[in-house]
């Protein structure tokens, strides 16, 4: 992981690279440079990529100043820490029943971590989870798009997987404009009717914008966390005498979710589009260029963090960038926080002995920029 993540380019912090037609970021100062520039390193990548365009009003990520600042202040106007707080008690029960359901053995990804952000959020747009296998399937769908649209060439196998999976896109809109058409003749207490009504300086959300937002929320908000929670088990387990302290000292339980999206960031690159000819970390980058910042790499630059690849519970400060930075910094960031800690304590309340299957081996996403498990077997 270290090779993939710094070593290829030991003396670049910015490089071309040939085979993906895209530049690579690696430095953390470079990185932070790109994301407080907005002006000059866009997030509007979509307009490189056309077929993908129709999915850009309202998605937030792809926005920049001043539409971006326009929408960002609407929707946390309804997407408040309050109702984020307020989600604590259901965090729990729902994270009890799955757990509920688990043996002496379990498979935590797909007995916990996976369900659980995807019922959450679910649940806090307010969309019945009886839905839940529908969603899971749509949520799959907007996964893998994303996952073939930063191809440069694909093949007709991707282009049917892309286009496969784009329907799943349509059809995922369409439940969602539905339930946002029934909110507007009968609000209901859910983060819906919250974003129908949300009003700023006169402004307000419009049907496409909402839609969008949800599905931002669904891309953005899952299989993120449940990289989260594999991420941060497999930390814990490969590290035993950091297990122990935290096992002994539950207030550690939220420094040890900061260092497992430090050490293994589930988002392991962001994108941004060069808006004109610029330089970064002394290296010249023409107009139109897409970039990958590599955030993983950044949280693991020796000029920021002292031993960057040892995993350290106790490190403090920890200024990760795993849930980014600046303008975009994660609007879900205290979700998958509480999410992290809820679901960490309540699995070592009920299993103390609790260690990953030696004769099972975990296994890893097959993801170009994302870092997280698609199994982790455990012994409970
Ligand atoms: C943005 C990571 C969980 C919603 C971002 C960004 C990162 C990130 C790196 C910045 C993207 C950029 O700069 O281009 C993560 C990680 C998560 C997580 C690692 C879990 C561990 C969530 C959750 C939600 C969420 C639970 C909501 C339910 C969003 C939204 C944005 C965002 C809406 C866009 C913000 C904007 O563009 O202004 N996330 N995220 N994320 N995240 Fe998260």
């Amino acid at each position: 992981a270290q090779f993939w993540l710094r070593g290829q380019r030991p003396d670049h912090e910015v490089g071309y690279d040939e085979k993906t037609g895209m530049w690579d970021v690696h430095g953390y100062p470079e990185i932070l440079h790109a994301l407080s520039d907005p002006a000059t390193f866009s997030s509007h990548t979509q307009r490189l990529v056309p077929e993908a365009s129709g999915f850009s009003e309202g998605n937030l990520t792809q926005l920049d100043p001043p539409d971006h600042h326009k929408l960002r202040k609407l929707v946390s106007h309804a997407f408040t820490p309050k109702v984020v707080a307020d989600l604590e008690p259901r965090i729990a029960e729902l994270t009890t029943e799955l757990m509920d359901g688990m043996g002496s053995r379990a498979e935590l990804v797909s007995e916990l971590a996976y369900p659980l952000p995807v019922i959450v959020i679910a649940e806090l747009l307010g969309v019945p989870s009886s839905d839940r296998d529908q969603f899971k399937r749509w949520v799959d769908g907007m996964f893998n798009s994303t996952n073939k649209v930063a191809l440069k060439d694909r093949s007709p196998e991707d282009e049917k997987y892309f286009a496969d999976a784009m329907e799943q896109v349509g059809e995922l809109a369409s439940y969602l404009a539905g339930h946002i058409r029934e909110r507007r003749e009968r609000p209901r207490a859910d983060l819906l009717t919250k974003l129908v009504e949300a009003e700023v300086d006169g402004v307000r959300l419009t049907d496409a914008e909402i839609t969008n937002f949800g599905m931002v929320l669904l891309v953005a908000g899952h299989i993120t966390t449940t990289m989260l929670l594999g991420n941060t088990l497999l930390c814990l387990d490969a590290h035993p005498d950091q297990f122990q302290a935290v096992r002994a000292d539950r207030s550690l339980v939220p420094a040890a979710i900061e260092e497992s999206l430090r050490f293994l960031s589930p988002f392991a690159a962001v994108s941004r589009v060069t808006t004109e000819e610029t330089e970064l970390g002394g290296v010249r980058i023409p107009a139109d260029q897409m970039l990958l910042l590599w955030i993983a790499a950044a949280n693991r630059d020796p000029r920021q963090f002292a031993d960057p690849n040892v995993f350290d519970v106790t490190r403090d400060p920890n200024p990760q960038l795993g849930f980014g930075r600046g303008i975009h910094f994660c609007l879900g960031a205290p979700l998958a926080r509480l999410e992290g800690k809820i679901a960490l304590n309540l699995l070592l309340d009920r299993f103390p002995q609790l260690r990953t299957d030696p004769d099972d081996a975990p296994r890893f996403m097959p993801s170009p920029n994302m870092t997280g498990l698609s199994r982790l077997p455990l012994l409970l």
